[in-house]
């Protein structure tokens, strides 16, 4: 589990997001929203802004912070998130609340240091005997104590929305809901589609909540950032053409394009278009994406596939009677519509509109593409 107060080690390679993060803080400051959420697809660098741009400036302008990244602990996000929350308390809070927990007092003034207290309550959170909902109230309490306002930013928030922890969403929407002036909250997230459900359908507890919108995505400065780095380290210098139509290449995606970085660097002599297709065929057939495709069932597939050559309707003949041959027997609309809700359940698929879907990890759809069948 991730401890918060563990800044992350510097990395010279990070493209410093200054003015993003001041926006975002901006806007909680003018009180205008007190949440926000944004997403954007895989690997486009939501989790490096939150974590090394946003929570830093965050804590620069006097705010608490706690971070938690919900796709780790999708069984348990009560836990996560309560241990992400009290990580921002001091001794003394995190005292109070473990003596609300039942935890004998005496056992609590043992464990001084600490980053001890915060295994004892991280233990306390997770154990079955813990009510999650009397847990939140006592560590907002404390927190409410602090006087100071806390930022917390919950990466792949779309886990809450699973019918299974609705309890849970439903009294952390009640509680940050009294704190809107405190407590401010980024969600972030990849399936566009579930954290529109999340904020968009009545019935559920986010409902009109936050704002949702497009995570703004790493380009040309990011590029000519690493291009001017890389170039101060090495003797085979890259122009910063080549380096832009490598980005592009690589669909325009910061991770394999610091993937391509690595590689030129490696292999300087053998060039930069040796790299540039050294990086692709690495990228986008990765031994993940067998065993991804593997475990898929066939109509799946035949979408998937269908999906990621981006051909026509989804849901008309042709598209059906494509899925009829993959499967090798007759196929009807209703294949097509159980395998697209499947592949949504799963965060393969996410829906932009009406009939219009995409692959959410555009590595997987360009692995898809190339595959032969
Ligand atoms: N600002 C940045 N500067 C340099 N590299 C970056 C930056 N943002 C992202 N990257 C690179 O892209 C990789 C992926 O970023 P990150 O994990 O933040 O993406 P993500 O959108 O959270 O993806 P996922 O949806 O899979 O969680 C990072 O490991 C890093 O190599
Ligand atoms: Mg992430």
């Amino acid at each position: 589990m991730m401890i918060l107060r563990e800044t992350p080690e510097p990395d010279p390679w990070h493209f410093a997001r200054a003015d993003l993060a001041a926006a975002y803080l901006d806007a909680f400051d003018l009180k205008l929203s007190s949440a926000r959420g944004l997403f954007a697809r895989r690997r486009m660098g939501k989790t490096e802004f939150l974590r090394r741009d946003l929570m830093p400036a965050a804590v620069a302008r006097g705010y608490l912070v706690a971070y938690t990244n919900l796709w780790d602990s999708r069984s348990a996000p009560a836990t996560a998130l309560l241990s992400a929350l009290s990580e921002a308390l001091e001794p003394q809070g995190l005292k109070a609340v473990l003596a609300k927990l039942g935890r004998p007092v005496k056992k609590v003034k043992a464990t001084a240091s600490v980053p001890g207290m915060e295994g004892t309550l991280e233990a306390e959170l997770a154990a079955p005997s813990t009510d999650s909902a009397v847990a939140l109230r006592e560590i907002l309490k404390q927190l409410d104590r602090q006087n100071k306002p806390l930022l917390l930013a919950i990466d792949e928030a779309q886990v809450l929305a699973r019918a299974m922890h609705s309890d849970f969403a439903h009294s952390l929407r009640a509680a940050l809901d009294i704190r809107k002036l405190g407590i401010k909250v980024i969600f972030a997230g990849s399936s566009e589609t579930t954290l529109r459900e999340m904020f968009a359908r009545a019935s559920e507890p986010f409902y009109n909540w936050a704002t949702l919108e497009p995570f703004p995505l790493l380009g040309d400065e990011f590029v000519s950032f690493t291009v001017k780095l890389m170039n101060s380290m090495i003797k085979n210098k890259i122009t910063l053409a080549e380096g832009r139509q490598a980005f592009d290449e690589l669909h325009r995606t910061p991770e394999f394009f610091k993937r391509f970085v690595e590689r030129y660097v490696l292999y300087q002599p053998q060039g930069m278009s040796a790299a540039l297709a050294h990086t692709k065929a690495s990228v986008f057939s990765d031994e993940h994406f067998s065993k991804q495709w593997a475990e898929m069932n066939p109509a799946d597939r035949a979408v998937v596939t269908l999906l990621a050559r981006g051909d026509g309707d989804i849901h008309g003949a042709a598209s059906i009677a494509a899925v009829s041959a993959w499967l090798g027997k007759p196929a009807s609309k209703n294949t097509v519509a159980h395998a697209l809700r499947r592949l949504q359940a799963n965060n393969v698929v996410t829906r932009l509109g009406l009939g219009h879907y995409r692959i959410e990890d555009e590595a997987f759809a360009e692995w898809a593409r190339r595959r032969k069948q």
